[in-house]
């Protein structure tokens, strides 16, 4: 019987609840596909730094390297920690395992409503590749002169070649792959702002033209970032494959989650693809502290992250049912969680996400 180490870091705010239905469908997985999951959990985030004057212990990486995949539910409570203290418990795993793929899927289900008039289950079917190691996310900087009148910051931006190069390819195998299907144009949109990042985005798109060149099948687009949203809103189903640097990744992701019906259908996951390090599953939205231990939270976006974790340790056809189940609930339209206009809680949605799963054939 195959066997897998899961680590399970909950987080903050909302993030136990949403990480007891990720598990819960996830050993329903197991119990239907005939596999096995061991997990070790850790506590680490905003309250374990009130305890201990850290997020995490110096040894993390060492700590998770064995495990085959992590779900990660949610890091952050301002209340507690400074946001940019908080996130490096995020940014730690993402660069210290060389998660530089996050992959953001954005599909809206049938039977969920987006806020976006132009957004149906048809026009909305695309993927975000996100840049997730460099770029605007390199901490690399300082203040200076501070509490002087003359006072300055810098935030550098890295764009080194392999990192570009790398993301950008992922993107293109992934497009091809898209295609192969039958269901999808093969095509990837390269998100930049040339215009005004005259070095670090001119140096981006030398790189795309470079990946591009060696793919011949897959269409090239372009659109400059602040475009790109518009684009979203004006003409979802343009899109297919849409490749990002890490800052442009993470604000045009946010709008996707919205095509998708709003923050909690919105999954990802930090895959490293070489399988080096363990590859970590996170759903996009916050911790939103002021719904914590209240079991009001949609967990979709978290069962959906679970499924991706499945898909990617090899458990294809448990992640394909568990989708046509989450589907078929979402479809269905009897238990709803606050944010879907409906009174279920958490606990409702996530056990009839399951039962659906274990009745399905
Ligand atoms: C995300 C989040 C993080 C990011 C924050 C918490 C650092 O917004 O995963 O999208 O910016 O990557
Ligand atoms: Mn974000």
């Amino acid at each position: 019987m195959k066997h897998y180490d899961f680590a399970n870091i909950p987080g903050d705010g909302v993030g136990q609840e949403i990480a007891r239905e990720a598990v819960k469908v996830m050993d329903a997985a197991a119990t239907k596909f005939g596999f096995k999951i061991s997990y070790e959990n850790f506590d680490w985030g905003c309250d374990y730094f009130l305890k201990h004057g850290e997020m995490n212990p110096s040894n993390m990486l060492e700590t998770l390297k064995g495990s085959d995949a992590i779900f990660l539910g949610c890091i952050g409570d301002a209340s507690k920690v400074p946001d940019h203290v908080s996130l490096g418990l995020l940014l730690g795993i993402r660069k210290g395992f060389d998660q530089y793929v996050n992959l953001r899927p954005i599909q809206l289900y049938p039977g969920v409503h987006s806020p976006i008039s132009t957004a149906t289950p048809e026009s909305v079917d695309f993927i975000v590749v996100r840049e997730n190691t460099e770029g605007e996310y390199s901490s690399m900087g300082g203040f200076f002169k501070k509490g002087t009148p003359d006072a300055f910051a810098i935030q550098n931006a890295i764009f080194t070649h392999k990192g570009c190069d790398r993301v950008m390819r992922y993107a293109f195998e992934l497009a091809t792959q898209r295609k192969a299907s039958g269901n999808y144009p093969g095509q990837v949109t390269n998100c930049s702002k040339a215009n005004a990042l005259n070095y670090s985005m001119v140096f981006w798109d030398s790189v795309y033209a470079e990946v591009a060149a060696d793919y011949p099948d897959i269409k090239r687009d372009h659109a400059l970032v602040d475009a790109i949203c518009m684009w979203f809103v004006k003409n979802p189903n343009f899109f297919d494959v849409v490749v990002a640097s890490n800052l442009f990744g993470d604000i045009i992701t946010d709008l996707g989650a919205m095509l998708q019906g709003g923050m909690g259908f919105a999954a990802g996951g930090n895959i490293n693809p070489e399988r080096d390090y363990p590859s970590m599953f996170e759903p996009i939205h916050g911790s939103a502290p002021k719904y914590a231990g209240k079991n009001v939270i949609n967990p979709v976006a978290s069962i959906e992250t679970a499924r991706m974790m499945l898909d990617h340790v090899g458990e294809h056809d448990a992640a394909n049912h568990l989708q046509k189940a989450v589907k078929s609930v979402l479809a269905a339209g009897q238990v709803k969680t606050r944010d879907m206009g409906g009174s279920a809680t958490t606990s409702e949605i996530g056990d009839a996400i399951t039962a659906e799963f274990l009745a399905s054939k």
